[in-house]
């Protein structure tokens, strides 16, 4: 039977790669963007989209009603904002601070609550898109503190997601798509989505560890 695969902030990035290459290979590929009638790029591809604002909790709680009955192999928590683009430590609006929280970290914790059973009742995958900058272990760099903070704040969500759900036989993970070219990476950036998300999948497929992992897109662990 077909996977079922969830993403979460699929109409641009690395999210519409997920949905394209799942797609590609004959997944059941439900789509979420919060503005549906803007997303050409994804109704090209040909699946499943729902409306989905990650800041509102009704939001999710809406779209968790409708799939209620769904069983999902993977979920992918990729929507994500990168907020001021500070360097060093720097005051910046609350608002600003506050939309990068509740986008990077209140969001996928609440989408985690929403959709934890589909992907328990499938022993599924729960994915997270994270980044290399949220890890305490490697940081070398102050700039963009409030998304570094909010990564960090995320995979302290996976972790506790995974021990939660590990014990029902869902593999949780938090991923570094490495640096690639999209609106918030940039055109500088050393990969193309299709390199990134080729890698993530592979990453996705051949986790074991039951307990909460930090990866990059090559596999390799990073320390939180
Ligand atoms: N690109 C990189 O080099 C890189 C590196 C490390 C980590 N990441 C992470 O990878 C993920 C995807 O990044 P990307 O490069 O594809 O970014 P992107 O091109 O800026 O796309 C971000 C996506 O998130 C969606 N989104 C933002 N806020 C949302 C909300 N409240 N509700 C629903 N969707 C929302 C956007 O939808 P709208 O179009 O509606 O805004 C868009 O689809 C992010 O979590 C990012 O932090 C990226």
């Amino acid at each position: 039977m077909a996977k079922t695969v969830l993403i979460v902030g699929a109409n641009r990035g690395l999210g519409l790669e997920f949905a394209k290459q799942y797609a590609a290979d004959g997944c059941n590929v439900i789509a979420t963007c919060r503005r549906p009638a803007e997303a050409a790029e994804l109704r090209r591809v040909g699946v499943t989209i729902e409306a989905l604002d990650t800041s509102t909790s009704s939001s999710i709680e809406a779209l968790a009603k409708k799939l209620a009955d769904e069983s999902i192999d993977v979920m992918i928590c990729n929507a994500g904002v990168y907020g001021p683009r500070s360097d060093g430590l720097t005051d910046m609006p609350t608002e600003d601070f506050d939309l990068v929280m509740r986008t990077n970290v209140l969001g996928p914790l609440r989408l985690t609550l929403a959709f934890a059973h589909n992907v328990a009742r499938a022993r599924g995958a729960m994915v997270f898109l994270s980044s290399r900058m949220g890890s305490i272990g490697t940081m070398s760099s102050s700039s963009g503190i409030a998304y570094r903070a909010s990564k960090a704040a995320l995979n302290a969500v996976v972790k506790a997601t995974s021990l939660e759900l590990g014990k029902k036989g869902v593999r949780v993970m938090a991923l570094h798509p490495g640096w690639v070219r999209t609106d918030m990476g940039g055109p500088q950036a050393s990969l193309t989505p299709t390199e990134s998300v080729a890698g993530m999948r592979h990453v996705i497929e051949n986790a074991s560890d039951k307990h909460g992992g930090f990866f990059d897109n090559t596999g390799a662990t990073i320390p939180w």
